[in-house]
């Protein structure tokens, strides 16, 4: 079997799909709780880079474009969907270069800036005064804030920590959470048309500390961590405040931070509520998100499932210092990030056209997050739309959902579920790199109760194979169940403005007897069981 599993990986990309099934076994222990799954362990991110805000979420009031005060409508409808959540903004990099004032006012008056993005790979191409290079600042606080409450998302602002000092953050606090009349910020607000306080509670302190937020080390970025959260005005809205953690692997700088927070004093870290992680698994083989060969497919799936040591580790790390672990992870950026090789159109920086891979990759990413529900508390894929993993691909009228969109549709049944502890068990599936055997797991997923209802998801990595699928639960008796999956005609599968369709769920059929639950679960495909327990 592992040569046969071989020689399909070394014949490339459109390997014949094969009728072979494999066996997979997945138990499910309902008295083994793990940690409520957040809705934020689904979250997003928007920041003003390409495409993302102009295109993606603003047409603007004037627009032929349907729009809900200029947001694009189709987006709205779409996320609506998805069920509340969080949405990070307004970077990124960008945020440690933003002045909020400059996204506040009349629209009139907000000045055009050049965009931190501006002189980045494709945008370079463009005119200077391209609204991707040149920021004309119509979305701003306001806009981002009344589209958080259209899709009832928590929103989460991320302060600019490298280019302005605490008082402006404390200014932006205050003019988002100051009450009705309290002050100029509160009247400025009011003015602007929201006389109502917005109670932002997330608030990220920086952005990639140790990069593009000001190349710091962690004994730096710790003072100014502190002065950013100490003696912060809250206007009676507690305030959750997110560091900005390490880069993937990068251990020492969150030992360097728990530590200098901790030595300043044993307190400190409860001032912290998140630590932000970033992790993105890239783009293997030449990095075009749709032209990959079963080589590149399965080094990428091996590369997102990285995200868990990643969480074991930085969490041994953290309790170090943190032993009681008040502080929980907050994963703001994570994705799978291909050449815009198949970007949509020619501003939108780092954007592509996902395919099943990608859906595969939110599969086991959000499948990961729910497993490490005691030690993840927020987690915000990059970015919402035309950017990185992306959900949505929109272009001025044109609009579809992406494979990926369809993975945070399924899972949202998880949502404030229990996640309990789960065993998936199949032959690992094993394949070439550079004429070197590599091995992966063939099968992943999460599980969590609801009540009388056991949601169950699952990922077959496989590219061609399909997998005969048991399911034991363990603590209760399955009394009915229903299956959806999402699969493509083969793993490059991916919807467009023309077709898309072309990648939506499915029913899969699933049958239950006393002792547990079967299904075959189609090659390269993404699984949600719900079942009805008692
Ligand atoms: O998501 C794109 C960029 O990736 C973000 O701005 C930055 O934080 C990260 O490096």
């Amino acid at each position: 079997m592992q040569r046969r599993h071989f020689l399909a990986a070394a014949a490339g990309a459109f390997a014949p799909r094969s009728s072979y099934a494999a066996q997979g076994d997945i138990r499910v222990f309902l008295n083994e709780p793990i940690g409520t799954v957040s809705p934020w362990l689904h979250g997003h991110f928007l920041e003003h880079l390409g495409g993302v805000i102009y295109d993606g979420v603003w047409v603007g009031e004037g627009s032929k474009i349907a729009n809900i005060r200029g947001v694009r409508k189709a987006l709205v409808d779409a996320m609506k969907t998805l069920g509340p959540t969080v949405v990070r903004y307004p970077g990124g990099c960008f945020a440690d270069s933003y002045d909020w004032r400059d996204g506040v006012g009349p629209s009139n008056t907000r000045p055009r800036k050049n965009n931190f993005w501006a002189n980045s790979g494709i945008l370079r191409k463009l005119p200077d005064s391209h609204v991707s290079r040149s920021d004309p600042n119509s979305f701003g606080t306001n806009e981002f804030l009344r589209f958080c409450k259209l899709i009832q998302a928590e929103p989460y602002l991320a302060a600019n920590v490298r280019s302005l000092p605490a008082r402006d953050f404390y200014d932006w606090v205050e003019y988002c959470n100051s009450p009705k009349g309290s002050g100029t910020l509160a009247e400025k607000r009011a003015a602007w048309g929201d006389p109502e306080p917005w109670n932002v509670r997330f608030w990220g302190v920086g952005n990639e500390s140790w990069g593009c937020g000001g190349n710091l080390t962690p004994e730096e970025y710790s003072v100014e961590f502190r002065k950013f959260v100490s003696w912060t005005p809250n206007y009676g809205q507690p305030l959750s405040m997110i560091a900005a953690g390490p880069n993937g692997a990068d251990y020492n700088w969150s030992r360097g931070f728990f530590q200098q927070m901790a030595r300043k004093s044993p307190g400190m870290l409860n001032r912290v509520w998140g630590w932000g992680l970033h992790y993105y698994c890239g783009r293997t083989g030449k990095g075009d998100s749709i032209d990959f060969t079963v080589q590149d497919f399965y080094e990428l799936l091996e590369r997102a499932n990285r995200m868990e040591p990643l969480i074991r580790q930085h969490w041994d790390v953290m309790g170090e210092t943190d032993r009681e672990h008040r502080v929980k992870l907050a994963i703001d950026e994570w994705g799978a990030w291909h050449h815009d090789t198949t970007a949509v159109a020619p501003h939108h920086l780092f954007g592509s056209v996902p395919t099943m891979r990608d859906a595969l990759i939110a599969g086991l990413t959000l499948d990961t997050f729910h497993r490490h529900a005691d030690k993840v508390a927020m987690a915000n894929v990059a970015q919402l739309v035309n950017c990185i993993q992306t959900l949505f691909l929109a272009d001025g009228d044109r609009f579809c959902v992406t494979p990926t969109y369809h993975v945070f549709d399924m899972y949202k049944d998880h949502h404030n579920g229990q996640a309990v502890r789960s065993e998936f068990a199949a032959p690992r599936i094993d394949y070439a790199v550079e004429g070197k055997g590599q091995s992966l797991v063939r099968l992943a997923g999460s599980a969590s109760r609801n009540g009388s209802v056991v949601t169950l998801s699952a990922v077959n990595l496989s590219h061609n194979e399909t997998l005969e699928t048991s399911v034991s639960l363990h603590g209760a008796k399955a009394r009915s169940a229903n299956a959806t999956v999402l699969a493509g005609a083969s793993m490059q599968a991916h919807n467009t403005f023309a077709a898309p369709a072309t990648v939506k769920p499915a029913g899969l059929q699933v049958s239950v007897s006393g002792d547990g639950l079967r299904l075959t679960m189609p090659a390269a495909s993404v699984v949600k069981l719900r079942v009805e327990v008692g």
